[in-house]
């Protein structure tokens, strides 16, 4: 059934197209520094059209080898409301088998920057090195209905069940509907 929805919605997503997403913040914060806490998390602007996202995850309990993640994307209309996706997931699972191809389409722009591209147990610190927003900004116009706003992409991180990080991006769309 849940296989069939996510089916739904991409071939949905499939046939819109937006003209322009613009990465606008990336926010990342910790509840448990126990467990981890983050020495970089910025977008960079290197001039007017390039910009890369640098995040740096210092894990502070090793191993990580039972992580849930909650990835969810919200739509602005006075406050983020919950918008289409909203997926809690076993992130080791996820690693070890790679079906899901929604979470697959967001690991897939992040996983050649980045060293999270192995199976659990998780036994250093995580980073995300230098992601160009472009390659971002041209894959999310893929999959993200064609509604002008502003969306935010937002991940929590648990362990064990128990959250201990946030990771959440915000990117604004502006565009039309191809052939409607
Ligand atoms: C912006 O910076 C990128 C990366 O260094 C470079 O490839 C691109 O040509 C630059 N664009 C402009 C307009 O200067
Ligand atoms: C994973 O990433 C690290 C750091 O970038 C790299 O050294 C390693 O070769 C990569 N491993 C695989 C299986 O791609
Ligand atoms: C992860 O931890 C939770 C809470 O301790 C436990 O209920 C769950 O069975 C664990 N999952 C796996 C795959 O080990």
């Amino acid at each position: 059934m849940r296989k069939v929805f996510y089916a739904l919605i991409i071939l949905e997503l499939l046939s819109l197209n937006v003209s322009h997403v613009t990465f606008t913040n990336l926010k990342c914060g910790t509840y448990n520094r126990k467990v981890a806490e983050f020495q970089k998390c910025y977008i960079k602007a290197v001039n007017r059209t390039h910009k890369y996202v640098d995040v740096y995850m210092k894990v502070n309990q090793i191993p990580l080898d039972n992580i849930t993640l909650n990835l969810k994307v919200m739509r602005y209309d006075q406050g983020y409301k919950p918008f289409f996706i909203d997926i809690t997931f076993d992130g080791c699972q996820f690693l070890k088998s790679q079906k899901n191809p929604i979470i697959k389409f967001f690991y897939e722009v992040y996983k050649d920057n980045s060293n999270i591209n192995h199976t659990c147990p998780i036994n250093h610190d995580i980073i995300v090195d230098h992601v160009w927003t472009g390659n971002i900004e041209a894959g999310i116009s893929k999959y993200v209905p064609v509604i002008n706003g502003d969306y935010s992409i937002e991940t929590i991180f648990y362990s064990n069940k128990r959250r201990f990080g946030f990771v959440n991006a915000y990117v604004r769309l502006s565009g039309r509907p191809k052939d409607i």
